[in-house]
């Protein structure tokens, strides 16, 4: 079952996270740091600006303050918040740099102004109109050729999975956009799942954001339309978060899997194996005027 949105609860579960939200090895930080980054510099001299929209206990923040890019941040949730503050001033950088606020606050910041903004895990939690005014916002804030680096949960990644997110992608995907479950009746569900071995795993967990919250899976080939309806320009995908088997049976191989898991992350984001394995994705896209 797919969550409809609800700010409030949105806002439970993210304050309910604060304690977890300072990974040391997240992927999509990687695929900015040395992907990313590093080819950016090869054409463009000059001091790197940089703005982390949404960007929890500051991470991400952190790692490009240290890397000398004027970075700030913008967080909505309290704890998230105040947290990534602590760890700036804890590292000696000026807490100011995180800003408390959310698309709203967009409006106080100079337009033309940003090399890059980033949304790490972001975007799928906010519903339609949102999104939307988010790209309008952020439009007008990057500099000419500024990028947009953003995560989108990959929806066939469920396809991957053979599992109850396999039954919310036809859903979702297919027969509500195409009409099919009004054509044939909610019938089409249940023998959907008949499919399966699996329709209603894996169990619920508090700790799993699409079994508490909304969240928006995205399909990673028609990503670029809508970009570009926004007036960016689609340059890269990296995948990350790969399961190279779909995870009702991993546990059956545990330990075994972790090399081989490994060399996919960052190296091989860019191959085709992501558009199936990895359960989210990197998206490098440039401003249009
Ligand atoms: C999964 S966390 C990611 C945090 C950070 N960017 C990172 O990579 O660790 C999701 C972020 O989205 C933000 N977020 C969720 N819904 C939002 C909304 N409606 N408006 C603004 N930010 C939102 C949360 O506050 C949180 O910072």
């Amino acid at each position: 079952m797919v969550h409809k949105y609800n700010a409030k609860k949105t806002q439970k579960y993210f304050d309910s996270l604060a304690g977890d939200y300072f990974s040391a090895y997240a992927p999509r930080d990687e695929i900015l740091l040395k992907l990313i980054l590093p080819k950016y510099k090869e054409k463009n001299s000059g001091k790197i600006t940089a703005l982390d929209f949404g960007c929890g206990g500051g991470a991400l923040l952190l790692k490009m303050l240290e890397r000398g890019i004027k970075a700030k941040g913008i967080e909505k949730h309290d704890e998230l918040y105040q947290l990534a503050q602590k760890r700036l001033g804890e590292s000696g950088f000026d807490k100011a740099n995180v800003i408390k606020g959310s698309i709203k606050e967009l409006n106080s910041l100079p337009k033309n102004s940003f090399d890059f903004i980033i949304l790490m895990g972001v975007l799928q939690y906010l519903p339609p109109h949102q999104r939307s005014q988010l790209y309008v916002k952020i439009h007008r804030l990057l500099k000419p050729k500024g990028h947009i680096i953003s995560t989108f949960q990959n929806a066939f990644f469920d396809l991957f999975t053979f599992n109850k997110y396999t039954v919310d992608l036809f859903q979702e995907k297919f027969f509500k956009p195409l009409g099919l479950d009004k054509l044939l009746g909610q019938g089409i569900t249940k023998d959907l799942k008949s499919l399966m071995t699996h329709p209603d795993k894996p169990d619920y967990s508090a700790s799993t954001a699409r079994d508490n919250i909304y969240v928006e899976t995205t399909n990673p080939l028609t990503i670029g339309e809508e970009l570009a309806s926004y007036k960016f320009k689609l340059l890269q995908k990296y995948f990350y978060n790969f399961f190279p088997l779909p995870r009702l049976i991993e546990n059956k191989y545990k330990g075994q899997l972790d090399k081989f898991k490994k060399q996919f992350e960052v190296t091989r984001s860019k191959e085709w194996y992501g558009h199936f394995m990895a359960n989210a994705f990197v998206v490098d896209c440039v401003k249009e005027n």
